[in-house]
């Protein structure tokens, strides 16, 4: 019998009806505690090391996917992507089917700044800095006001002024090079746009200086920020309401949102204005995808801005991407996109980078991996199963399939990649092929396999999916494991080994094992080590790789029981007094030097070179629950609870054990707040992990059983 996600979700539907007959499995909605963490007695850490990922996997039955796909009735006619263009027409196209999720959901309320009508005006004001001082003496006279109120004044005198509302018209640019490397903006937030070839003709045609679209959700321009954070000691004014940390999450969420025309498309990377912007002032594909899951967990769901982020970003794959007199791969989605306005014609364009703006000129490699995945966990959450039946949202998917799964040179089924093109988006020696890219891209493959139509070349893509799919798996379950027993092999690997018959595969030159890991390594638990390519194994763990491969289920239950063994037994390094070590451990002194190419901003225990991310604390949570560990979620949530909202959601910390605000960290970063949200929401609510989580491929997993493995397991 053969299933797809929509069959999975209508059988989900229908026991959800009959939810009396004690299946627990299939309660995605549910916002009871799934009866496998229903109470805290059965939440204790005995209970759950018996029932450790076996039982855990138990939450993922209803998915269970069978190899097969279903025949789609309906015709699914294939349409091109808009080619490049200055009219930016795509949320007209998506009305139809957006009336059709509202039917199927309550929309949330909307925040008191979200109609198009408020926004239009409010964007007016915090681009006109007259405008701006009004609100700042107003709120000095009154420091009593709410920002509403003083945003209101505003409106009105706007208003009184005259002042139009925006146009419908907008304009979506790519920039090659926008002045000096990362976007520079003056103080009035002005940016001059440096127009190249991508540009459509109308858009050369007149030098555009364009102010950023204050199209975000406080509408507020940078400088009220700064005056807010002062008068707020070091926050954003919060409604009184706002008592909890949960409830401070949410709003500073929702003041992050960024509208295009009116609607919701994303949310700002950071709202820290007490640093350069550089680029942190704009959406970023990656960072967008824990504030998604939180809109899609939240009770009552808010799917608009997934949606319309994933429409919108499709839509900027269908234009032509650049660097120098290189074009990209069709399928490359944007690591960023920033809504501008230009005041004058009074249309809002985008401005997107593909790589060509950020530092060291890399393209993202994580962005259509995360798209894809995003765009399962919405059709989960929504069944809005008409825009995954959309040609172009089809055609965008084996876009991005076609960049990863074409012929080559390939000896493994690995993804070759450059330094930079993911989380971890500079220098740090992850070239080749790092496990943080290989285990997106087996995530992204499984969800693209249950999504993608049969008709046409649909077929032959789900085909090669499978293909490639157990391939991956085999490979990084034997190769990328690394656990006390399998160290100890390497250490006595023999070397010059030739033919089909050699144990030591890659060369691998047992000295070039770094002395930490000796030390690092406990006998329970193990992990997927950070790469492997001829004679290279980079020993380092890196935490998204090994979390997305408990998601995926990449790796084996008892692998994924093992990496959390290992979380608990090396805490003070992993987690340390802030969640969460990117990578550990540092590089430092020659090797950093080398590595790193004296990369300032990446010294030791700094940013990516084991730096602590607050944001990663979602992708932990999300592992430890599948794992059937939640209460190590708990705890790195407790630790973060303690700092994080009063040290302003930084970025990152520092330092060995994560105790110091990191150098350059930003505050207010949108996914240090999203992810902690995504980690409550799912520890308080275990069911919302079915949004994020595979189980195993039964047809991987069989061939396991049989295969005989140089591995641990
Ligand atoms: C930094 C991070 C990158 C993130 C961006 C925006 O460049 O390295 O992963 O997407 O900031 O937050």
């Amino acid at each position: 019998m053969s299933t797809t996600l929509r069959e999975l979700l209508v059988a989900e539907r229908e026991s959800e009806a009959c939810s009396l007959s004690g299946d627990i499995s299939d309660k995605e909605d549910s916002t009871t505690t799934s009866p496998l963490f229903s109470s805290e007695e059965e939440l204790s850490p005995e209970n759950l090391k018996k029932n450790t990922a076996p039982a855990a996997f138990l939450l993922d039955l209803k998915l269970s996917e069978n190899l097969d796909k279903e025949e789609l009735t309906k015709s699914s006619e294939f349409i091109t992507l808009e080619p490049a263009t200055i009219v930016d027409n795509s949320f007209e196209e998506s009305e139809p089917s957006y009336s059709s999720v509202k039917e199927v959901l309550k929309t949330a309320e909307e925040s008191p700044f979200s109609s198009d009508l408020k926004c239009k005006k409010l964007s007016k004001i915090s681009s006109d800095l007259k405008i701006e001082l009004v609100t700042l003496t107003d709120l000095i006279k009154e420091p009593s006001a709410t920002l509403e109120k003083v945003i209101a004044k505003s409106v009105e005198k706007c208003e009184a002024e005259g002042e139009a509302t925006v146009s419908e018209e907008s304009a979506v640019i790519t920039s090659r090079e926008v002045v000096g490397g990362r976007t520079t903006e003056t103080d009035e937030a002005t940016v001059s746009v440096q127009i190249n070839e991508c540009v459509s003709d109308n858009a050369k045609s007149t030098a555009l200086t364009l102010k950023q679209c204050p199209s975000v959700g406080v509408k507020l321009d940078v400088s009220d920020l700064n005056i807010f954070q002062r008068l707020n000691g070091g926050g954003l004014l919060l409604s009184p309401e706002s008592c909890t940390m949960v409830d401070e999450a949410w709003e500073r969420l929702s003041k992050s949102y960024v509208y295009f025309k009116g609607k919701p498309v994303g949310t700002l990377a950071a709202m820290d204005t007490s640093a350069d912007a550089l680029n942190y002032n704009q959406v970023f594909v990656r960072d967008f995808v824990p504030s998604g899951l939180a809109c899609l967990m939240k009770e009552p769901p808010e799917p608009e801005i997934v949606r319309n982020f994933l429409l919108k970003t499709l839509h900027l794959q269908g234009l032509e991407k650049r660097v120098d007199n290189f074009t990209l791969g069709e399928g490359v989605l944007p690591a960023s996109f920033k809504v501008l306005y230009d005041s004058d014609q009074e249309k809002e364009t985008l401005l997107v980078d593909f790589g060509a703006s950020a530092i060291g000129r890399v393209a993202p490699v994580d962005s259509g991996f995360w798209w894809i995945i995003l765009l399962r966990s919405y059709i989960k959450r929504t069944r809005d199963y008409a825009l995954l039946d959309r040609p172009e949202v089809q055609k965008g998917m084996k876009l991005i399939l076609k960049l990863c799964l074409s012929d080559g040179f390939d000896t493994f089924p690995t993804l070759l990649c450059a330094d930079g093109c993911s989380m971890i988006d500079r220098r740090m020696g992850i070239y080749g092929y790092p496990i943080e890219i290989q285990a997106l891209f087996y995530f992204a493959l499984r969800c693209a396999k249950q999504m993608l139509k049969p008709e046409r070349d649909g077929k032959e893509f789900i085909e090669r999916i499978e293909k490639r799919i157990a391939a991956l798996s085999y490979h990084i379950q034997t190769y990328y494991w690394l656990d006390f027993t399998q160290l100890n092999n390497i250490y006595r690997y023999k070397t010059e080994e030739y033919s089909h018959t050699a144990v030591n595969k890659f060369n691998v030159i047992p000295e070039s094992i770094p002395d930490w890991v000796f030390d690092f390594m406990p006998l329970r638990g193990g992990y997927l080590i950070g790469n492997v390519s001829p004679a290279r194994m980079d020993f380092r763990w890196f935490l998204v790789g090994n979390c997305i491969a408990i998601l995926s289920s990449l790796v084996t239950p008892a692998q994924a029981t093992a990496i959390m063994d290992l979380v608990e037994e090396r805490w003070e390094d992993l987690i340390g007094e802030m969640p969460l070590k990117i990578t550990y451990p540092a590089l430092e002194g020659h090797e950093w030097r080398a590595v790193t190419g004296f990369d300032p901003k990446n010294t030791r225990w700094s940013y990516h070179n084991g730096g602590s991310w607050p944001v990663l604390l979602w992708l932990l949570s999300a592992a430890c629950i599948k794992v059937g560990r939640p209460q190590i979620a708990k705890r790195a949530i407790e630790l973060a609870e303690q700092r994080l909202s009063k040290d302003g959601w930084p970025e990152y910390y520092d330092g060995k054990t994560g105790r110091y605000v990191g150098k350059q960290a930003r505050k207010y970063q949108t996914w240090s707040i999203a992810g902690y949200l995504v980690a409550k929401m799912m520890v308080e609510n275990p069911s919302n992990l079915l949004l994020i989580s595979l189980e195993e491929d039964k047809k991987i997993a069989k061939s396991r059983i049989v295969r005989s493995n140089s591995s641990s397991f």
